[in-house]
């Protein structure tokens, strides 16, 4: 059985519909992320299954229990919120002490527990320092100890990482895995970084203004997105507006005004006739000089519009065709190459006969 059940859960302020007929289950001991845009809906939600707010309609269950008549405190469920949220008169450890106290346990046992939460965020000897004693990354390590120290049966995460600098961020992501891995505890994790979600999650469902517009794992998501608006939130993208001419299970055959034929990947439900997109990602992208043989099916010629060199790689974007632009990607592997080609160069562009993939409008 589903640990989480959120079904057809509708939240409305005056006119505006902040959380739309979203559906979503969540399986116990899975790293579940929540992504999308500023104001698309995430907090709201968070929020209904924590206990703090209440759907206008549908039902959230835990363990197959509708929640609707279980106040927050009384409900299996903890919140870590962006701005850390701890109790600034009270130590590192009074702090993660605090929810055991709330429930009543003894102090033996709440002793020999915040011990343990300490250990597991590697802060063992900071139990007796008080907030403004430590960093922004110290400090959010003692807000998931708090979270984790009673085992909650699902810890909601809001944007937890926000406030931290690039290098900390990626630090504490890989500790957050590894802290979900150790505890077992489900994680419903909100956040807006996609590259923080696909990193993080098992599966993530990406929201747009109020619903879900798919539900999937990070490769699937990545890979195969199911709209424009999944496709262009999540990573870099090229699209070029497209005709299908040819449908096969194996392979569709698309037209581009100005280009010609282009091959990609079957879809399922997609046939002849149907206008929409082609969607290629950077990375599937070979860029040549123009005399270099082209051996990938798909192959046009190109002129470097614009380059942004962003140390490791530098994409590039070539217009293959009056107003059609699609970027290309390498990596800077030998020492000190920063760039190979410069705006105006003329360039070869190709890519596999089944990279990309039809997006209908
Ligand atoms: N109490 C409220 N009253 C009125 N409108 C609200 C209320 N809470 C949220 N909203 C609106 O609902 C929408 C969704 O807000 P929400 O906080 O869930 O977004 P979010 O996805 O968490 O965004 P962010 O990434 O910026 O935190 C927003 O347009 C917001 O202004
Ligand atoms: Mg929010």
């Amino acid at each position: 059985m589903a640990l989480l059940e959120i079904r057809n859960v509708t939240r409305r302020f005056g006119s505006y519909t902040a959380v739309n007929n979203v559906s979503i289950t969540v399986a116990a001991g899975e790293f579940f992320t929540l992504l999308g845009p500023s104001g698309c809906g995430k907090t709201t939600l968070l929020r209904m299954i924590a206990g703090f707010d209440l759907p206008d309609s549908g039902q959230i269950l835990l363990d197959g229990k509708d929640m609707v008549g279980t106040p927050p405190e009384k409900r299996p469920v903890h919140t870590v919120f962006q701005t850390y949220a701890l109790f600034p008169h009270m130590t590192v450890a009074d702090n993660i002490a605090f929810p055991l106290k709330m429930a009543g346990k003894r102090p033996g046992e709440i002793r020999t527990k915040v011990e343990n939460a300490l250990g597991s965020v590697r802060l063992s000897n900071f139990g007796n320092r008080f907030p403004h004693e430590l960093s922004g990354g110290q400090k959010q390590r003692v807000a998931f100890a708090r979270g984790l120290v009673n085992r909650p049966r699902l810890l909601l995460l809001d944007e937890p990482l926000g406030a931290l600098d690039a290098k900390l961020r990626e630090e504490m992501q890989i500790e957050l895995i590894n802290l979900q891995k150790e505890m077992g505890v489900t994680f419903v994790f909100v956040t807006h970084a996609q590259n923080e979600a696909l990193a993080l999650s098992h599966r993530i469902a990406v929201m747009n203004h109020g619903n879900v517009e798919q539900i999937d794992e990070p490769s699937k998501i990545y890979g195969f997105p199911i709209n424009r608006f999944v496709a262009d939130f999540i990573g870099k993208i090229s699209i070029i507006s497209a005709q299908v001419v040819e449908a096969a299970p194996s392979h569709l055959k698309l037209h581009v005004p100005e280009l010609g034929e282009i091959l990609t990947i079957g879809k399922e439900g997609v046939k002849a006739g149907d206008q929409g997109a082609l969607a290629i990602r950077p990375e599937q992208v070979r860029i040549t000089h123009p005399s270099e043989e082209q051996r990938l099916k798909n192959h046009f010629l190109g002129k470097v519009h614009d380059f942004l060199y962003v140390g490791d790689v530098t994409t590039y974007i070539v217009e293959i065709s009056n107003g059609a632009y699609i970027e290309a990607l390498l990596p800077n592997s030998s020492p000190g190459r920063a760039k190979f080609f410069e705006a105006g160069d003329m360039v070869g562009v190709s890519w596999r006969h089944d990279a990309g993939i039809f997006l209908n409008d």
